[in-house]
């Protein structure tokens, strides 16, 4: 697969920008602010629908206009595609292939997969476990994209289940238990699921990971990659995760009565990376 062309309308600082990449390599030269890193972040955007800068469709759309456009198209071993974000700062954005609106999102991902390295990748290992998280996601978005909508399904139920408890906070916890009860098992299904997606992406990862490691540290390191959940791996079953989910719940619902917020779920798990048996 092969990134051919990338047009960029009103997108961040680029009125209208026409990009052609015709040879294996591309090395982008600029001044500070010219625009280089608003251009990889057009493409992370068709890959994953998703910016690491966190930013929002408005900040993407270029100062004093409504709308902005990414097109990229690809030449693929057995096929050509051309793949078309449009971002509108009012309302929704959208997504085609090949000039046909996509309804769901979700189809329009892993048609392009790309991979970023950066200086920045440091903090995948310094920063705070919502980094590590974070780089997961956008990983198993590529990879199986049906996790884009299971990861938004969770997220919804858990902000909806926090509006709940920041509305009940510090109210008993026996007069508000049956309907606590409907969030809770709208946050275990979703929650196991991205758990059980996580921990499996992580699984086949660690030792790929473990391999290069070793021949870049002169085997005399060993690295590991785990997911940790918050609430015991060690069931097999999504049953028995879901059972273990549950009664993490319970355990600490006194407690997320106290504060207003979800304490249990995959959006408070660990990426863990260990060298030497020693967090890295
Ligand atoms: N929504 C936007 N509208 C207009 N300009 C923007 C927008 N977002 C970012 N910029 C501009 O893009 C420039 C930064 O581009 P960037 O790609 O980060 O630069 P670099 O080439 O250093 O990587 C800054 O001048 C910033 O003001
Ligand atoms: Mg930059």
């Amino acid at each position: 697969m092969y990134l051919k062309t990338l047009h960029l309308k009103q997108f961040r600082n680029y009125q209208n920008q026409k990009v052609e990449f015709t040879a294996a390599k591309t090395i982008l030269v600029g001044n500070n602010a010219q625009g280089k890193s608003n251009l990889l972040e057009a493409v992370e955007l068709l890959a994953t629908l998703r910016s690491h800068r966190m930013a929002r469709d408005r900040d993407l759309i270029k100062e004093g206009e409504s709308t902005a456009q990414i097109h990229g198209t690809l030449d693929r071993i057995h096929s050509h595609s051309d793949l078309t974000l449009t971002l509108r700062r009012h309302s929704r954005r959208s997504v085609a292939i090949n000039g046909v609106t996509v309804p769901r999102q979700m189809d329009f991902l892993g048609v392009l997969n790309a991979v970023e390295f950066s200086s920045l990748d440091l903090e995948l290992v310094r920063g705070s476990p919502e980094i590590r998280r974070n780089w997961l996601d956008t990983l198993l978005i590529q990879l199986e994209p049906v996790y884009a909508h299971i990861l938004h399904q969770y997220h919804q139920v858990l902000r909806q289940r926090n509006a709940f408890l920041k509305r009940y906070v510090n109210t008993p916890e026996k007069s508000l238990q049956s309907e606590l009860a409907i969030w809770d098992a709208q946050l275990v299904t979703a929650g196991t699921r991205v758990i059980i997606r996580r921990d499996r992406a992580i699984k086949r990862l660690s030792p790929i990971a473990s391999a290069w490691h070793a021949s870049i540290s002169g085997a005399s390191e060993v690295l590991e990659i785990n997911y940790a959940a918050n609430i015991p791996l060690e069931k097999t079953s999504p049953q028995e995760l879901q059972a273990a989910f549950f009664a993490k719940l319970q355990q600490r619902a006194v407690a997320e009565l106290h504060r207003g917020i979800t304490l249990v779920g995959p959006h408070r798990d660990e990426v863990e990376l260990i060298i030497n048996q020693t967090p890295a």
